[in-house]
């Protein structure tokens, strides 16, 4: 008997460590790719097919690499990603039709009166959502459109296109009408005027009729992000009643880039622990709203706050240096069985 109950423990223990974190939970789990790497990296390139069951592109769906030049569209490493996307079965989330960032040159030399600007986003929209029509779930259609004081951030967009948000979702709805649209922004845990601006445009659109059907949080958060102000943005997003996507999650350690900072035990299971809120809190939203959680990057090596940001001493995520799964990751398995 004794034997049996052994066994059965061992047994336990080891499917525990074998399970994954997308069978844990009920909503798509995904991460932001980058074509290179699944390419080049066979450990990078396994976890990519094994543990999501959605995927973003990191970059190559942004203006500035899949429209080079004005009468040049490129295509060919998005469609590499939707291709690995597709055949190992997961969805794939488009990212990012309009933004700030990441604008070509020619944009931004870009000569013409509101009509000629009009054009020129209109077609960016349309090509770039023809192209992925019926192949992609949803497009965070505007990313970023607001300052932390809840003013509209000036942007070439904003600032050649009267009420651009707005016609950029129609203009996306009328190349993929099946297509789920998302406004995209981050931060705006304990920055209530720029959530506030966030839910005003929400409201302000769907009472026009314009298509919108989800809130993207990016979710670059850190480890003594407070918990309250985290639920507080969680609460009043769910509460728009549109899909809720946790779009680019990371959670930073040592934000404010010590270059002594010594990634111990105790910081990462502070970190696991608010991995462990992040989806629980996320779980609580109601399943018909859940869009899903994209972690931004797989493993702590590639993750943008060490490129992008230059934070050498950095550990962002669920997957360690060498590609294995970090303690946070079984933590975070072990609490959403406890909790169902
Ligand atoms: C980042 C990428 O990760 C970097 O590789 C790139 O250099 C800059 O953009 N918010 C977004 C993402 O919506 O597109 C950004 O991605 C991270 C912040």
């Amino acid at each position: 008997m004794k034997l049996i109950t052994l066994l059965l423990g061992f047994c336990y223990c080891l499917s525990a460590q074998d399970a994954n974190l997308k069978d844990a939970v009920k909503f798509p789990l995904g991460a932001s790719v980058n074509p290179r790497m699944l390419n080049e990296n066979e450990a990078y390139r396994n976890i990519a097919k094994e543990e999501w069951t959605s995927l973003t592109a990191e970059n190559h769906m942004k203006m500035m690499l899949i429209h080079p030049a004005a009468d040049r569209f490129d295509f060919t490493k998005g469609d590499e990603i939707l291709d690995f996307a597709k055949a190992s079965g997961k969805r794939m989330h488009g990212h990012t039709l309009v933004w700030h960032n990441q604008v070509p040159q020619w944009m931004k030399d870009f000569q013409g009166d509101q009509k000629a600007w009009e054009e020129l986003l209109k077609n960016h929209i349309q090509t770039v959502a023809s192209h992925y029509k019926g192949k992609i779930a949803g497009w965070d259609v505007v990313n970023e459109s607001f300052l932390d004081d809840g003013s509209l951030r000036p942007s070439l967009w904003a600032d050649h296109i009267p009420d651009y948000i707005a016609k950029s979702f129609q203009w996306a709805h009328e190349a993929d009408p099946a297509a789920i649209l998302f406004y995209n922004d981050y931060g705006q845990d304990g920055k209530p005027k720029k959530m506030k601006a966030i839910l005003d445009l929400l409201t302000d659109l769907k009472r026009r009729g314009i298509p919108i059907h989800g809130l993207g949080l990016q979710m670059h958060i850190n480890v003594d992000s407070k918990r309250n102000e985290l639920q507080e943005v969680l609460d009043k997003s769910a509460a728009t009643g549109l899909k809720i996507h946790l779009s680019e999650l990371d959670i930073a350690v040592n934000p404010k880039n010590n270059p002594d900072f010594v990634y111990d035990e105790k910081v990462a299971s502070a970190q696991a622990e608010q991995f462990i809120f992040v989806f629980k809190s996320y779980q609580k939203i109601p399943a018909a709203q859940q869009y899903g959680i994209t972690f931004w990057n797989i493993s702590d090596k590639d993750s943008w706050l060490r490129g992008y940001f230059k934070r050498p001493k950095e550990y962002p995520l669920l997957f360690d240096d060498n590609y294995k799964r970090k303690p946070a990751y079984s933590s975070l398995i072990n609490s959403l069985h406890t909790s169902n």
